[in-house]
């Protein structure tokens, strides 16, 4: 039968042998033709005037070299992927920049990436052009884990802006950026004050304590109840959120956005965020449960059962709302995340910075002196403790309201805050429609990544970014100076939702512990690297301090 429709086998031939020679050379064709499209498809947008970058592969794009494994991978341009897991992608993309210019692109897979440098590139696409640069990305590896729902990963559009109204409003009235919020983080931090104490003059880890603290406002917030610091279920919970947002950047995870079925693979960084993800939608989910039991209509107590409350009056109103049991699930996964680990770093940060400089926790007129040089007319500012003392005294609590009177407290915060930089990359964005970015064409589904770390570290903006120097907030009377291009919370419409709570938080806990206490590092310990560990937020590397009672 074959005669009739192929060539004839060739004496000695298997029968049959021909045919799989030409599915084989017809698939070696397809694929070369898929690589010479990739190709010129790639070429073609270098052409359309896109923002200049590194050359990419046909398929792959800039990230074919993590499919290699990485004992056998060459230097390609992004380097054998260690480079870029040990000082951080953030680190990695500014110095990039440097080569490519301010605003730069690359391919993973055949998605075009745009990553913008500077203060002005992130002020003109992030608030001039809200409208076209505020979508989230429509990326395999999102979409899998956030059905895109909930705030931060929500595409920008109507539902968006009704979750995100509706979410803001709840949480300011259960006292987001008001007084009525304070008596519960006093109260929080007495707890931590507690165990802090415990250790006497031992080193210890404060990450545990810290972490359990912050998440207990939030929590209080949305479900309504805090957690005891010896709860080894909620203790898990945290350990988990922390290590899912430090390999959801993992390089390897990347490569789910070019193979989605990646993500089922059973080993390694694919089978670990699996796992963490089903504890976590475990816990959340249970916690949704108990509530709808004990819902009580009357009495709202928190985020959930206001959430719970709306969801039916828009029900019993209208017949199509995005309110429902999904949306509240992820949005409350989001506030969850959100508001804890951002927070928690950005305090352990301010722990580490407050040990490595004494001088700004303590008057020392000789070390003043002596940094003179570095921050000019830093031996003439009040210190932190100081300006507790003067202002709040030793045993009243501190309230928001004390703030204005003491800048330098404040502009030691956000020094931390500029040189920490815990979400460096911001959130990914992707422009809705082709628009121009400082004559660059940036077409309509690119991702974009604000490199918020990059703009805190600019030398055209920040004199000796590199040096920790709360006096660079001060004016020369010594009051605040708000600076414009200081925006760790992002700028633009996705600009943090919780930016309000975050600096309540920073300013009350941070405040209470140092009325407290001296910190310092162990005696004989070695400094911690500073880069910190980069994932979607940007975690100090683990340190113990000992603390003194003031
Ligand atoms: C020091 C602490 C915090 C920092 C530095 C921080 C920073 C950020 C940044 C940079 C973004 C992305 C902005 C963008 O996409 O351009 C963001 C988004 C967000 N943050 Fe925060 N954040 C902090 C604390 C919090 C807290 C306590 C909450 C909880 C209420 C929160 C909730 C959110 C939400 C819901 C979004 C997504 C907004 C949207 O996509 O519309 N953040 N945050």
């Amino acid at each position: 039968m074959s005669s009739l429709g192929g060539p004839r086998p060739a004496a000695g031939e298997q029968p049959g042998a021909r045919p799989h020679l030409w599915a084989a050379g017809g698939a070696l064709l397809l694929c070369g033709l898929a690589v010479l499209l990739g190709w010129v498809w790639l070429r073609w947008h270098r052409a359309c005037g896109i923002p200049p970058g590194p050359k990419p592969r046909p398929l792959v794009g800039n990230f074919g070299h993590l499919l290699v494994p990485r004992f056998l991978r060459l230097q390609f341009w992004l380097g054998s992927g260690s480079q870029t897991d040990a000082v951080g992608q953030h680190v990695f993309l500014a110095r990039m920049a440097r080569v490519y210019g301010n605003i730069f692109s690359f391919f993973i897979g055949h998605r075009l990436v745009v990553v913008l440098n500077d203060f002005h590139s992130v002020r003109e696409a992030l608030v001039q052009q809200a409208e076209v640069f505020s979508d989230r990305p429509r990326m395999p590896l999102i979409s899998m884990m956030t059905k895109e729902k909930g705030i931060v990963f929500a595409h920008y559009g109507p539902i968006w802006k009704q979750q995100r109204r509706f979410s803001h409003s709840t949480l300011r009235h259960f006292g987001l950026g008001k007084l009525s919020l304070e008596p519960k983080i006093i109260e929080e931090f007495r707890y931590v004050k507690e165990a802090m104490q415990k250790h006497g003059e031992a080193p210890f880890s404060p990450f545990p304590v810290i972490g359990n603290a912050v998440s207990n406002i939030i929590c209080s917030l949305c479900f309504g109840q805090r957690f005891d610091y010896t709860n080894q279920e909620f203790k898990r919970v945290l350990d988990f959120m922390s290590r899912g947002l430090e390999i959801c950047l993992h390089s390897q995870l990347f490569l789910i956005n070019i193979c989605p079925w990646f993500y089922y693979l059973p080993f390694g960084p694919f089978k670990e965020l699996r796992q963490i993800e089903r504890d976590i939608t475990c816990f959340l989910k249970n916690i949704i449960k108990e509530h709808q039991e004990s819902l009580d209509a009357s009495n709202p107590q928190d985020f959930i059962d206001m959430y719970l409350l709306h969801m039916e009056g828009e029900k019993k109103a209208s017949k199509c709302s995005s309110f429902d049991e999904d949306y509240l699930f992820y949005i409350i996964g989001d506030l969850f995340i959100a508001g804890t680990d951002t927070t928690t770093n950005s305090l352990l940060w301010c722990l580490l910075y407050m040990s490595l400089n004494p001088d700004v926790q303590i008057t020392t007129s000789v070390i003043c002196w002596l940094r003179a040089p570095v921050c000019p007319g830093w031996r003439t500012r009040a210190k932190v403790h100081e300006e507790i003392e003067r202002v709040i005294g030793c045993d009243r609590a501190p309230s928001l309201t004390d703030k204005a009177q003491m800048p330098f407290t404040e502009a030691t915060i956000m020094e931390v805050q500029r040189l920490s930089m815990v979400v460096p990359l911001a959130i990914p964005h992707m422009t809705s429609e082709k628009t121009v970015l400082q004559g660059y064409t940036i077409p309509k589904g690119t991702v974009v990544l604000p490199n918020l770390w990059s703009i805190h570290r600019d030398p055209a903006i920040w004199e000796k970014p590199d040096d920790f120097c709360p006096h660079r907030f001060l004016d020369d009377q010594g009051q605040l100076l708000k600076r414009e291009t200081f925006i760790p919370f992002g700028i633009g419409k996705r600009v943090c939702m919780g930016e309000q709570l975050a600096k309540m938080e920073l300013f009350l806990m941070f405040v209470s512990l140092m009325q407290s206490f001296t910190f310092a590092l162990p005696e004989g310990s070695e400094k911690p690297i500073m880069t910190g560990r980069f994932g979607l937020t940007l975690a100090p590397h683990p340190f113990n301090i000992t603390v003194s009672k003031r």
